[in-house]
């Protein structure tokens, strides 16, 4: 049995000495001196033996069982060590190397055109009014003094939802209404910004979505000259100090009188070009003084108040600022176009 010990001791010696990973020491520790190891299974079989040789066995047993551990923890400990030494130079990270650079979204040119725009006529005190996309007949077309059947209502080929009554805004100018009954009888200084939507064929030059800039202010005494000179300061705050100006008459339902107003092309500085077609002025927004019927729909009465309204289109402000020539790049996504902004 001694014998029998000293040839397994040998074996697992030897086996030992050709480990070279830590799963396969393990293996090997339950295999020889783990508790079901075969090693201290033969210790347990000492009282097989007659009591004169169990004092010898026994001490040799614990012997080669020592010797083994140690051999163990030592083999073990180098295993380990050029185990980690692989690992750490496998996982290195060069930290000198440069990031890679996340890609940022940014504004759509409608919004910088926007909030440039809003920050101007909050600078000269206006404040923005929201009001709703879906409207009523009464508040996009009749309140604004456009009466059924008027032919100014074909300039705004409309959305109509299943409730005939129900349509999509074909400009902001329903939001007068809305701003001027949730003021009235305070004086109002607002803009109304916002999506507007026609029923046409969508073109270069015509989409069935667009914004508009709404301008609204009613108050006591205000007179055509309040509108010509708020007006053109912001056309000096948004196309320099001191652009010409000039104010042609119009027709709106809601505005009388009315009028548009054009900027000296800022391209060829009157001289004529393609963008202002050789024309020289860049015709930029509508304007008037509110019409008595729709002052007196918000509620105020027109012997006792007055006010001045215009309405810009910010694509049609973006589209000069930067010579883009087709409209329906605004709406189509395409990131080519989004990001030159
Ligand atoms: N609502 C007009 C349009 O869509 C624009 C407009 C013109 C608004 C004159 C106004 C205004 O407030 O006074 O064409």
């Amino acid at each position: 049995m001694l014998e029998q010990l000293e040839t397994l001791a040998k074996t697992a010696e030897t086996e030992l000495s050709q480990l070279n990973t830590s799963e396969a020491l393990s293996a090997w520790n339950s295999k020889y001196i783990g508790r079901k190891g075969q090693i201290p299974q033969m210790l347990r079989q000492v009282s097989q033996l007659p009591k004169e040789e169990r004092p010898t066995f026994g001490q040799r047993a614990n012997q080669l069982k020592k010797s083994l551990e140690a051999a163990y923890e030592q083999t073990s400990s180098v295993v380990k060590s050029a185990e980690m030494e692989q690992s750490m130079a496998e996982g290195a990270i060069d930290i000198s190397l440069p990031g890679r650079p996340l890609s940022r979204g940014r504004l759509h040119p409608s919004t910088q055109t926007l909030r440039r725009i809003y920050q101007i006529w909050a600078d000269m005190g206006f404040q923005i009014y929201h009001s709703r996309d879906v409207e009523t007949d009464e508040m996009n077309f009749q309140f604004l003094n456009f009466p059924p059947h008027h032919p100014a209502r074909e300039m705004q080929d409309t959305f109509y939802t299943t409730n005939p009554d129900l349509l999509l805004r074909t400009h902001t100018s329903p939001g007068q209404i809305h701003a001027m009954r949730e003021f009235c009888p305070e004086p109002i200084r607002v803009i109304l910004p916002g999506m507007c939507y026609r029923n046409e064929q969508i073109t270069a030059r015509s989409e069935i979505q667009f914004h508009q800039v709404e301008g609204l202010a009613v108050g006591h005494g205000i007179r055509f000259s309040d509108l010509k000179g708020t007006l053109i300061n912001f056309t000096n705050r948004l196309y320099g100090q001191g652009r010409p100006v000039r104010f042609r008459a119009s027709h709106f339902p809601f505005t009388e009188p009315s009028a548009e107003m054009d900027v000296e092309c800022f391209l060829c500085d009157g001289k004529g070009c393609k963008v202002c077609k050789y024309a020289g002025w860049l015709e930029i927004l509508g304007c008037g003084m509110v019409h008595p019927n729709v002052l007196r729909n918000g509620g105020y009465d027109p012997a006792e108040f007055s006010g001045f309204a215009f309405g810009m289109g910010p694509e049609r402000i973006t589209m000069l600022r930067h010579g883009i020539e087709d409209i329906r790049y605004f709406w189509g996504n395409d990131l080519r176009f989004l990001k030159q902004f």
